[in-house]
């Protein structure tokens, strides 16, 4: 049974923000909407995101110090203890109320598309169906010479094990800076972007290109968009519609309040 507008109203009034009428009643006649997250939507399931300092034995390094073919080259071992600490800190979280918000929005919308720049698996682990995987993820593993994927199980190593097949170092399936991207998850991301009714932006700075460049191609091909973040990013003054507040808080909210149950 539909809500009637005085229990909407409610639900709109328990958020940190009011989202316009106009807004709620355009966003039930969308067809399809895509949504790109970034590090800001694991945050509330206690993943630091990568502009926030990193924590403990990492703290002295930077992200985009590790994160590179150089890095691997140079020093393998660091960089895959680097990835072990990181898999084992997401291992132990789950995914938040943001997470299962947009696992349920997928199932109201005709057509939906979840593009992530998050490695953590988050978004399948809260249901998610159509996601791309924009920068891989770090529980899955390739050979960096090679580059036939490698069983799971090299999770467990302490140090970057050999491929099977070729004899090189085995490197976790995540975009380094500097990599070029896979071409069919950049393709069905492109597409997502031009061809949907509203370009969700949920917790992403919107400095690392391309992913930043995909609000422009939304809103070029006709998208509104709807910024979700409790502080401005790169690309907000191109936004429609921001609701600024933790995608924890925000995603149940605006679910609720434009598809109540
Ligand atoms: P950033 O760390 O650059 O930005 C995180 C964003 O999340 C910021 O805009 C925060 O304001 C926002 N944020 C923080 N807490 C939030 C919350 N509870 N709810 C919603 N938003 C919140 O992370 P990304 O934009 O994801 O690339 O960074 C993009 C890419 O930069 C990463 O994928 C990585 C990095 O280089 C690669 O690894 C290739």
């Amino acid at each position: 049974m539909a809500a009637t507008d005085n229990s909407l109203s409610n639900t709109a009034s328990r958020l940190p923000f009011q989202i316009p009428e106009k807004l709620i009643h355009s966003l039930r006649q969308a067809q399809k909407i895509t949504a790109l997250t970034g590090a800001g939507i694991s945050a509330e399931s206690g993943i630091p995101t990568f502009r926030e300092a990193q924590s403990g034995l990492w703290a002295r390094y930077n992200p985009e110090d590790l994160a590179t073919p150089q890095a691997f080259e140079r020093d393998p071992d660091l960089v895959w203890r680097w990835y072990d600490w990181r898999r084992k800190l997401i291992a132990s979280t789950r995914p938040n109320p943001g997470h299962l918000a947009l696992a349920a929005l997928e199932q109201k919308v005709a057509q939906f598309a979840l593009i992530t720049q998050n490695v953590d698996g988050l978004h399948a682990a809260a249901g998610s169906q159509s996601i791309i995987e924009l920068h891989g993820n770090i529980f899955r593993f390739y050979c960096n010479r090679c580059r036939r994927p490698a069983p799971a199980s090299a999770a467990q190593a302490q140090s970057p094990p050999q491929c099977a097949y070729c004899r090189g170092m085995i490197r976790p399936d995540v975009v380094w800076f500097g990599e070029q991207l896979d071409a069919s998850r950049l393709d069905a991301a492109v597409k997502a972007a031009k061809s949907c009714d509203f370009f969700l932006l949920i917790g992403t700075s919107g400095f690392v290109q391309p992913a930043a460049s995909f609000p422009y191609l939304a809103s070029k091909a006709g998208a509104t968009l709807i910024e979700i973040n409790p502080a401005a990013s790169a690309v907000s003054t191109i936004v429609e519609h921001v609701l600024r507040g933790p995608a924890g808080e925000v995603l149940p909210g605006l679910v609720q309040t434009v598809w109540p149950a």
